[in-house]
């Protein structure tokens, strides 16, 4: 049986998984830094019986088409967007992703870059490097105050709550906006269940954790920005599509809110010359949210194990559910 990952993973942490079966062979895409060609992606998928995929990789149905043998695909992620999951149900392929041991890492960096862009970190880290601190002064570099604010919640999955109980922490009220009620969540938190328009007008910070769907997608626009309070904050730990560009960069240049910090973008990777990039009040950071080093080897181990379970005949640990 062959498995392909199209990234290069540290072999040491393959082995401990593999080691003991019989007729696994792992091959790998051999660069850990650059992504693998569209048409080496097409050539490998043919003589794989399972996949490990990246977020940037695009499994659709040409590719699963062609994997002819292929019974497994892991996306290394909790998202799988870039998942075709109708194709790959018509060609019977399980789909897997990485939930559950990525939360706390990805709740940690989420509420680390809403305090980075409330207190302005992006801006004072430049000042110091630019050379430009002269003297203190009263409001030097003065943000946005975070403990006993409103943070409003889009997308209370495990990551939501997560990003919640740090709220808490912080003697935050909590609301949020989920396609289902958290009731277990309401109560523990507590959390406000709230609706979209009262997280834009109440939330001092509006926090975007949602996957991108259907439904998601384009949620926060010109008309939700516009409802924001001039003081609030924006931040996306979720995925870029769920806001339009365009009018999150109107509504940081207008002064319709005071600042967003931003893990996700539209199309990724961005540039320096991104236009959101050159605000001095946007913190852009690269899609990090589950960047640890226990946490992306706890990913890569997930996405080994499950695809072992589906080649030797038993169920997925971690199935995407659909
Ligand atoms: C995921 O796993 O989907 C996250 O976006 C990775 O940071």
């Amino acid at each position: 049986m062959r498995i392909y990952s199209t990234r290069k993973l540290p072999e040491k942490h393959i082995q401990s998984i593999i080691h003991n079966i019989d007729g696994v062979e792992v091959e790998m895409w051999p660069y850990e830094d650059k992504p693998i060609s569209r048409e080496e992606l097409v050539k490998q998928v043919e003589h794989a019986d399972g996949l490990i995929t990246m977020l940037s990789d695009s499994i659709d149905e040409e590719i699963l088409a062609k994997g002819t043998k292929l019974k497994v695909v892991a996306n290394l992620a909790v998202g799988f967007d870039n998942i075709n999951l109708e194709a790959a149900r018509k060609h019977q392929v399980v789909v897997c992703n990485t939930p559950d041991v990525l939360t706390e890492t990805t709740a940690d960096l989420t509420f680390g870059l809403l305090m980075a862009t409330a207190r302005r970190f992006g801006e004072a880290i430049s000042y110091i490097k630019n050379d430009q601190w002269n003297s203190w002064s009263p409001y030097l570099l003065a943000g946005q105050d975070i403990h006993h604010k409103t943070i409003g919640i889009f997308g209370m999955g495990a990551i939501g709550e997560a990003v919640a109980r740090r709220a808490r922490g912080f003697s935050m009220n909590v609301l949020y906006h989920n396609r289902t009620r958290k009731e277990e969540a309401e109560k523990s938190l507590p959390a406000q269940y709230v609706s979209l328009n009262d997280l834009a007008e109440q939330s001092d910070f509006v926090v975007s954790l949602a996957p991108l769907t259907n439904d998601t997608k384009n949620t926060f626009n010109k008309e939700f920005f516009q409802k924001m309070k001039s003081t609030a904050i924006f931040v996306n730990a979720g995925r870029g599509p769920v806001m339009n560009e365009a009018d999150l960069y109107d509504a940081l240049t207008t002064g319709k809110i005071a600042g967003a910090g931003l893990d996700v973008f539209e199309k990724e990777p961005i540039g320096a010359n991104h236009p959101l990039v050159g605000l001095p009040n946007v913190v852009a950071i690269p899609h990090i949210g589950s960047a640890s080093i226990e946490t992306r080897t706890a990913m890569i181990q997930l996405c080994f194990e499950n695809v072992l379970q589906v080649l030797q005949g038993k169920e997925a640990k971690t199935p995407v559910k659909r």
